[in-house]
This record gives structure tokens, C-alpha cells and sequence, in this order.
């Protein structure tokens, strides 16, 4: 018999210990169950925002769903049935990753199918697409749209890009292996959205030759349009995952890094990029982010979104494998912008709204300073402005616990007071100023570190000790405009 993968997706769903986890997030995106990870599909269609995931309810047996969830507020999620099961073919070693298109009264799903031959080993990676009219039922194409890389690739072909083109057409981006083993980004072009063209290789005529052979595979590449804060000049921004570069200056240390490069793609040249490039989040778990699609229905006011995966390559030994039989999550929302070329991510939770805030002593005092509203919370959002005369160390949790230090042009972070397994410590060189406004996100086991106003972010997992709760400010800095929201 056929096996039913709705229904042990839903059984082990049924069995899952994860909402009794203390570290399971209260506002991230997490699975039910299992493992996750890639953002895919995320899309704001009605007003309801849809994030599909990376999903492997039965990890570790490797089966990869498009998991489901949706938000009114970004904030407080549901969880739905998978959206796209492994049940054919071409997807039965997995749907990989891919987004979501809006196309009239429809909403198409675009993933790859990943088949690999149990004997031989070898892989077929194909361009798919499911259809849906209600986000709650999802038709599968068979067979896949695109049925093969073209000729000079090899089968790591995957991560389809889907948008709608200014003069009506459609395009499609893809990240490529090429057959000499290094990474770039396809584009193809269709009237129709099944009859695809290859249109050829993004190309980097002003970059000098920096990505010409820059890893060995480029991995959910993203394209979006940004208008720059302070010049008030849109840019096409490329958001991509080199596997397989490590630049020798600091950063970088992920197995694998996500980057963004600023320019202007006209035809399939990406003009105007020099060659110079700069890692989204700096913390130890970030990888696979990608831009939320608008709908007809979408505000021109609403920021441009993007939600990230809060893990890295196969690093599964989290604690919550253990205590929860789940592993990973997401990043919060982050809304997009430049400022003078770079980019900027803000969190973007309108369902976790800062408030004013009250701090119980001085940063200054043996005891330091914590924040009223946030004791005994697990779960929260605080920012503030810092004036240093020296270090300010943050600690979340009991004991040092998650130990941020801030001072004038340096971010340190401690891992080696939790239960995280990766990452122990460490040092992030900051611009002029940056250190002085300052955004945290904790929840349960997840922190993103927020500063200058957006300029550097850092993501991590947080894992505390005990039953480790609120925030402590230490040390040699002037705190004001404290701002605080718990979600627990
Ligand atoms: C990135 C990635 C994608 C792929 C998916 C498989 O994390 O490797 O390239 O589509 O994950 O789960």
C-alpha cells in the first residue's frame, strides 16, 4: 500500500512533546514537531500572512513537507497540515524549498523536487508548483514544470524565485551548481508560467570577478527591490548563500554564510555591484532567508518582510532534539530597508508592541540595573539607547547566563553559560554609534541582538540554565529610553 504521508505527519504531530518544552518559542515560528528548516512560500495574501516551512515531522528519518503556519499579526502563529507532501516521484526525497506567487485568484507554490535513486545515488532536481485558491487546499502539478538543469549544471538546481516582472512577464531565479563546481544564480522568463525559458546566469559585470567563482553552490538566492533611507534611490538588493566561501576577514564563521549584495539588475545583469558584500546577521544561526510576496491586496505602505531560518547547515544537536523532539525555528520578522547602501533589518512584530519601561537600579550599581516589566519572563522584546563610559554587560537568564557585552564599536557574546553546543563567544567589530540604540528579542531559547537601529544583526540560540528568566544591565553605560514588552 501506498504509504500515507498526510497521516504520519499528523500522527507524529499528534505525539509531539514540543508545546511542553520551556524553550519551545512563544512568537517564532517553530515546528510542531520535528525539524525545520528554510522559510518558504512566505506570503501576505488578505491580510493573513502565510509562512511555509522546511518540515520533517518524522526527523530524523529524513522526509521534507512544506510545513504550514499563518499569522493575523506576525506574532501569534498558527500551525496547519502540511502544504506539500514527499508523495510523488519528483519530490519523494523531498519538496525543497522555494516561494510563493499570487497570480489573480490563485496563489502558486513554487518548490523543487528533489529525487535521488537509492541505487545509483543519483539526483533529479526538478522545478515544481502547486496551486491553491483557499490556502487550505494545495493541488500538485504532475509532472514538474521544469524538468531538468540545462546543459553545463549539475543536478543542484533548486530554490525557485517567482515574481511578476514589470512588463507582465514572469521570472524565475534560481540557485545553480555549475558543472566545474562552482555556485551561481539562474534566471528564466515565462509569459505564462509554465513555459519556462532560461534566460541565462545572473552576471556581475562591475564586481571585478568577486563572484564569478565565488563557493561551490549558491543556495536561496532572493531578489528584492529597497529604497534606501537616506538617498531616497530604490536598488535591487540579491540575497544568497555562497556554500564554500571563506573571506579572510572577520565573520564568516557559520559553515555556511548568507549574504547581500546591493545593485541593479537589468536583463540578467546585476550592474552597479562592486564586488563588495556583507553577511545578513552575524550571530551563530542564520541561513535561507527569504523576502515575504505581496498580494493585490497588500498596503504599498507595508514594509518589505523577511524571515529567516534560525539555524545553519546540519547542526541538529540542539537541546530541544532531546527534551522536546523538535529542532530549530525562525527568526522574527524583520522589516527591510538601506540606509547609504546597506541593509537595514528591524524587527517587525505589530503583534509585540514596545512600551515604556522602568529600570530597577543603575547599570552602575553592585546588583545592576533589571527591567521591571520583564522579571520572571521567558519571553520578550527590549530596547533602549547606551552611553558608554566603559562595557555594558546584558545577561539573560540565571548566573551569566547568555552574557552580552556591549561597549563603543564591539558586540562580545557568551554562549559558554547556556546549554547552545555551538558558538562559545563570540566578538563583533561595530561601526561608530551602533553600540548606542539597542534592540533585543528574547524568547525561550532563541535571542536576535538588534543595533543600530537595524544596521548589524545578530542571531543565536539561547538555551538557558535553569529556570533562567529576565535581564540584568551591568556595568559602565548610561541606559535611557527604556522600552519593554513581554509576550509570556
Ligand atoms: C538550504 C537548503 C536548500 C534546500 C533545502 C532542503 O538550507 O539546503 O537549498 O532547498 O535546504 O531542505
Amino acid at each position: 500500500m501506498a504509504e500515507d504521508f498526510l497521516a504520519s505527519a499528523l500522527a507524529a504531530e499528534a505525539s509531539s512533546r514540543a508545546l511542553q518544552d520551556p524553550d519551545y518559542p512563544l512568537f517564532h515560528v517553530a515546528p510542531p514537531v520535528g525539524r525545520l528548516n528554510d522559510p518558504n512560500g512566505l506570503i501576505e495574501v488578505g491580510g493573513t500572512f502565510h509562512a511555509f516551512f522546511q518540515y520533517t515531522p518524522e526527523h530524523p528519518r529524513r522526509l521534507v513537507y512544506w510545513g504550514h503556519a499563518s499569522s493575523a499579526d506576525l506574532t501569534h502563529w498558527n500551525y496547519h497540515a502540511p502544504a506539500i507532501l514527499p508523495d510523488t516521484h519528483q519530490d519523494a526525497n523531498g519538496a525543497y524549498s522555494g516561494t510563493a506567487i499570487e497570480v489573480g485568484e490563485r496563489v502558486e507554490l513554487w518548490y523543487t523536487g528533489n529525487y535521488k535513486d537509492a541505487e545509483t545515488g543519483e539526483r533529479e532536481a526538478t522545478q515544481c508548483v502547486v496551486t491553491t485558491t483557499d490556502m487550505e487546499h494545495f493541488d500538485k502539478q504532475v509532472p514538474p514544470v521544469i524538468s531538468r538543469q540545462p546543459e553545463g549544471y549539475t543536478a543542484h538546481f533548486r530554490d525557485p524565485q517567482v515574481w511578476r516582472d514589470m512588463d507582465g512577464s514572469y521570472r524565475m531565479l534560481l540557485g545553480v551548481q555549475r558543472e566545474n563546481l562552482t555556485g551561481a544564480a539562474l534566471l528564466y522568463r515565462s509569459t505564462d508560467l509554465r513555459a519556462w525559458e532560461c534566460e541565462g546566469e545572473m552576471t556581475f559585470p562591475d564586481a571585478g570577478g568577486t563572484f564569478d567563482a565565488f563557493g561551490y553552490m549558491w543556495e536561496c538566492p532572493n531578489l528584492v527591490r529597497l529604497v534606501d533611507e537616506a538617498t531616497g534611490d530604490a536598488h535591487d538588493v540579491l540575497i544568497f548563500c555562497p556554500q564554500g566561501v571563506s573571506p579572510q576577514r572577520e565573520g564568516f564563521e557559520n559553515i555556511f554564510p548568507c549574504v547581500a549584495i546591493v545593485g541593479q539588475l537589468v536583463g540578467t545583469e546585476f550592474r552597479g555591484a562592486s564586488g563588495s558584500f556583507e553577511e545578513l546577521d552575524r550571530g551563530t544561526e542564520f541561513y535561507a532567508p527569504q523576502i515575504m510576496a505581496r498580494s493585490a491586496s497588500s498596503s504599498p505602505d507595508a514594509p518589505t518582510i523577511l524571515l529567516g531560518w534560525a539555524g545553519n547547515a546540519s547542526e541538529d544537536d540542539q537541546p530541544s532534539i532531546g527534551t522536546g523532539g523538535w529542532v530549530h525555528c525562525f527568526t522574527a520578522p524583520r522589516a527591510l530597508s538601506l540606509r547609504n547602501g546597506r541593509v537595514i533589518a528591524r524587527p517587525y512584530l505589530p503583534g509585540l508592541v514596545l512600551a515604556p519601561a522602568t529600570l530597577d537600579g543603575e547599570p552602575g550599581d553592585e546588583a545592576g540595573a533589571s527591567v521591571a516589566e520583564l522579571a520572571g519572563s521567558r519571553s520578550w522584546r527590549l530596547a533602549f539607547d547606551a552611553s558608554y563610559e566603559g562595557a555594558l554587560s546584558v545577561n539573560i537568564g540565571e548566573e551569566s547566563g547568555l552574557a552580552i557585552t556591549l561597549e563603543e564599536g564591539r558586540l562580545t557574546v557568551d554562549l559558554t553559560g547556556t546549554r547552545y553546543p555551538h558558538g562559545g563567544h563570540r566578538v563583533v567589530t561595530l561601526d561608530p554609534g551602533e553600540a548606542g540604540r539597542v534592540e533585543i528579542l528574547h524568547d525561550r531559547s532563541i535571542t536576535e541582538i538588534y543595533l543600530g537601529d537595524g544596521s548589524r544583526v545578530f542571531t543565536t540560540r539561547s538555551f538557558l540554565l535553569g529556570e533562567g528568566a529576565g535581564v540584568t544591565l551591568t556595568g559602565g553605560a548610561s541606559v535611557t529610553k527604556v522600552s519593554a514588552v513581554r509576550a509570556d
